[in-house]
Parts: C-alpha cells; structure tokens; sequence
C-alpha cells in the first residue's frame, strides 16, 4: 500500500496564506510513491485548488463535514458540497472537535458514511486520552470509536476510509507515542477493520498522527503497521512538510 502523509492545517491560514503554502511547497522535490493530502480549512479550500493549477499533490482534504447533504443546518457543510472541491479526503472525529465540540462516536458515524457516499474518503481520528491511558482502558476506547465509526460504511473500494490514531495526549505535546504502541495499536484497529470489511481492510490505511516531526516520521513509517501519517503542527512551513515527505520515504 502506497503510504499517505496529511498535513492537518487545523485552524490556520485562510486563503492567502493557503495559497501562498501551496505555491511554495510545488516548488519542492517529493517522492514519487508517495501519496500526500492537505487538510485546509474551508474558506480555504478553493484558493488552494487555484494555487494547484493542473497539479494533484497535494491532494484536497476538509477538515470536518456535515451529516446531510442538504438542508436547514446553518454553519454546515455537506459532503457533496466538498466533492464539488474535488476533495479526496475529509477528517472526522478529531479529537479536537470531540472535546471541544462534543462529537460524538454516532456523529462521527454519520459523516464518515455521508462522506463515503460522496465519493470522499473519510479519515477518521480515533485516540485515548492521557487518563483513559492511566487507566490502561487504550484498546478497548479506541476499538470502540473504530468500531462506531465505521458502522454506515462499505468496503467495496470506492471511497476507501482512512484511520487515524491519534493518542491524545501525543497531540500538539512534542511527546509522540513510541513506534512500538503505535504498531500494537493499529493492529488492534486492523482487527476491527478485518471484523467489518473482511479481505478489504487490507487497502484501509491506518496513519499515525501526534508530535510526527521530520525527526520521528522516518522510524514511524519504517515501522511495520503504520501505513502513513497525519501532520499538525510540523505541516505549516510548507519546506519543512516537504523535508519531512521526503523523510518518509528515502529515495
Ligand atoms: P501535531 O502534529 O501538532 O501533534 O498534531 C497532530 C494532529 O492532531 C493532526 O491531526
């Protein structure tokens, strides 16, 4: 499976810095087998489309999405509004939305199979937090949130879900889990895929995400089970997320 790093804007850069982002990082050298997403705040979307031309790397990615397609919801975006975007990819259930936003496993359930009907791949963020650790209850939160979250969904091959594990308290920190609990934790998440999708989990890409730097991406991506990455803070100076693709896989 080819390996995927996303970089995860969060909430910065509107369009002109989005744009600006865009430009400088296609000037950059990145490995061919590889594939690379941006996650871009909405009101960015299209001037990062602009800033591509022609070009398909970075692919698009939405930060969140909506339950519906259509309707009284205001504030919302509804997943076929972001294919028009000709996004490839969407997040769901960061754990940045659940704790701020109180998302819930069943919202999150809800906009992953809206968003796979609308031919984007949702990625879906699961995590435990830093007491959920303490209290050693890890695997079973996180299979329990894989397993809500891919209730609606179907492992035909089209829009091919995306998990994202994401411990918490790895997020943001400069504290990243080993290489080691990562690889043990996706293939707790790789059993509850096998359980869903049967065969198919096996094109399901399960990307580590907290404190990934271009120090740490090269062990995290050598190591075996963890299938890419999911960038924040080391993704906004678009030279050094080029460093750090490049990092990923060395030529
Ligand atoms: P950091 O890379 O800044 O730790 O953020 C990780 C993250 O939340 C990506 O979604």
């Amino acid at each position: 499976m080819k390996k995927l790093i996303i970089a995860n804007w969060k909430m910065h850069y509107g369009p002109l810095k989005a744009g600006a982002w865009v430009r400088a990082f296609r000037r950059e050298r990145l490995p061919k087998d590889l594939d690379v997403a941006v996650a871009a705040p909405f009101v960015s979307l299209a001037a990062v489309r602009a800033s591509l031309g022609r070009a398909s790397i970075p692919a698009l990615a939405a930060q969140d999405a909506f339950w519906a397609n259509e309707g009284a919801f205001t504030g919302e975006i509804a997943p076929v509004m972001l294919s028009e975007f000709s996004c490839a990819y969407c997040l769901v259930g960061h754990s940045e939305r659940r704790i701020n936003l109180g998302e819930t496993d069943e919202m999150v359930a809800k906009k992953a199979a809206v968003l796979q009907k609308a031919g984007i791949s949702p990625v879906i963020c699961v995590g435990e937090t830093e007491t959920q650790r303490r209290k050693g209850e890890q695997d079973k939160i996180v299979r329990a949130q894989l397993t809500a979250a891919v209730a609606g969904l179907k492992g035909d091959g089209r829009a091919v879900p995306v998990v994202a594990y994401e411990p918490v308290w790895a997020i943001g920190t400069g504290r990243p889990c080993t290489p080691q609990h990562a690889k043990d934790m996706h293939g707790n998440l790789r059993g509850v895929l096998k359980k869903k999708f049967g065969a198919a989990a096996d094109h399901v890409r399960i990307v580590y995400g907290g404190s990934v730097d271009l120090r740490n991406i090269g062990e995290f991506l050598t190591t075996t089970g963890i299938d890419g990455a999911l960038v924040g803070g080391a993704s906004l100076d678009p030279r050094n997320f080029a460093l750090l693709c490049r990092a990923a896989i060395p030529a």
